[in-house]
């Protein structure tokens, strides 16, 4: 039934990739089957972000070194989709001869329609937001996928309007799914054999406060828990302003709810986190990680780190630094600042210099390289809990996730893939473990 191929690239959050799931599913309908290989295949979708300047540059570097492709003669669909996609729309068609389909964030349900025109030679761009509750009966479930970890989406788009950030004019007015439609998913799911559900969306913590029907992100969870087969949850991102005593309470009382939580800070410094517009300062922070720690001992933090923010101090990023030796993530994504277009911090006046910017990164990242090497250190001679996911990276080994999150490779057999197994950790590398399989 496949007769043609799909090459897809994915840059971003997980939201994206989580649509780009959704369109191979999409496609495989109308005869497409997934290839790595762009030079062969019938249709190039690059899947955009532009969170950051730099990423969107890439796009257009990208889509220019895809085009040859284009002109060997072969009839070969281009499409950009994701959020430069919804930034730029049409203008896109305009400024790229050869691009034939731009598909914005809300418009994925009508890809498969847009694909058929664009195989008739068609060039179309669709970027209509659908900020209402229409769009809850659009989201594109995806089917005949079967993996041991799968995201299900619970909310989309974001309210929040942090000043430096893109994605609520990219993304649209946060909605959040229906709980009924959630559950019935992870039934599904847990039906296929899904083990782990990471519940996705720019801010699940608000999970359902604005609709005043569903539960909130704490209900909703212990729900998910309660389907059987689904042994592990997580979720991504939390909005640490919305991280509440009830959600909290979840890593005390839902054993399934893995020890691991992505809570980015942004920023230790109250000045900046005030221009920054998050909504919560520094011991504010703290206090919502300790309660975690309180309720959960052995919880990992990862997070994401802004430098560089237009009125950045040297002490305002000092006290970055010394919020990351207080919370200990065991890992940080960590940016210098990019002013987008249309935010309000691209208004705000940046005098620091790119050389300052760049030195704060990189002791930052030093400091960080330092904690995750100790934390990691800590867990030699510990026994984790693993879900098996697949092979390892060397011959005869076996490899998962740990409870916390850590990836955690092994000597092992392949029977083991889709179990929980005990794995007494023996090494430690900066981004994964290497442990031996206990036997029972
Ligand atoms: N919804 C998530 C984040 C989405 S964007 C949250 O609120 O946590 C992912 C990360 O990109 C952000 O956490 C932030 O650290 C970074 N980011 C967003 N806009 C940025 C910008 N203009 N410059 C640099 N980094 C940015
Ligand atoms: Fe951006 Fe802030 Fe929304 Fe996260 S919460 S997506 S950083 S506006
Ligand atoms: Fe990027 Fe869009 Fe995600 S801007 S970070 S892909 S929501």
């Amino acid at each position: 039934m496949f007769d043609k191929l799909l090459y897809i690239e994915t840059f971003g959050c997980q939201m994206n990739v989580n649509d780009s799931e959704r369109i191979v599913s999409m496609l495989s309908e109308l005869g497409y089957a997934p290839t790595n290989e762009p030079s062969c295949a019938d249709m190039i979708l690059l899947n955009t972000c532009s969170v950051r300047g730099g990423a969107e540059e890439k796009v257009y570097r990208r889509l220019a070194n895809l085009r040859i492709y284009k002109r060997d003669g072969k009839k070969q669909i281009i499409a950009v989709g994701g959020c430069v996609a919804q930034q730029e729309g049409e203008e896109l068609l305009c400024k790229l001869p050869y691009l034939d389909l731009v598909i914005g964030t809300h418009n994925l349900h009508l890809l498969p329609g847009m694909v058929k025109s664009a195989e008739n030679g068609e060039r179309r761009s669709e970027t209509t937001f659908i900020d209402n509750e229409q769009r809850l009966d659009l989201f594109p479930t995806i089917k005949g996928e079967s993996r041991l970890s799968r995201f299900v989406t619970v909310m989309q788009g974001c309210d929040n309007f942090c000043s430096y950030c893109i994605v609520p004019y990219v993304r649209g007015r946060e909605i959040s799914r229906r709980s009924s439609d959630i559950l019935a998913e992870v039934r599904t799911l847990a039906d296929e054999g899904v083990r782990e559900v990471i519940l996705l969306g720019q801010n699940v913590n608000s999970y359902g406060l604005k609709s005043g029907k569903e539960p909130n992100f704490a209900e909703l969870i212990h729900k998910v828990s309660e389907i059987s087969g689904i042994d592990r949850i997580r979720f991504t991102t939390s909005h640490p302003k919305d991280m509440s005593d009830e959600l909290i309470e979840c890593f005390a009382n839902v054993p399934k709810l893995s020890g691991q939580i992505h809570l980015p800070a942004q920023s230790g410094s109250d000045a900046v986190l005030k221009l920054m517009g998050r909504g919560y300062t520094r011991s504010s922070y703290l206090e919502r990680v300790a309660r975690l720690k309180a309720v959960r001992p052995h919880i990992v933090f990862t997070g994401d780190i802004i430098v560089g923010f237009p009125g950045e101090t040297d002490a305002d990023f000092l006290q970055t630094l010394s919020l990351m030796e207080s919370v200990r993530y065991i890992d940080i994504f960590s940016f210098v600042y990019s002013p987008r277009p249309g935010t309000k911090a691209a208004e705000f006046t940046d005098e620091l210099r790119r050389e300052e910017k760049m030195s704060r990164l990189g002791r930052l990242m030093e400091l960080q390289r330092l904690i995750t090497k100790e934390i990691s250190k800590n867990y030699i001679g510990h026994t984790m809990s693993v879900l098996v996911e697949g092979v390892g990276k060397l011959p005869g080994q076996i490899s998962g996730k740990a409870d916390n999150g850590r990836i955690v490779n092994f000597t092992g057999d392949v029977s083991n893939i889709g179990r929980f197994v005990d794995v007494r950790i023996t090494k430690a590398y900066p981004n994964s473990l290497l442990g031996e399989l206990k036997l029972s």
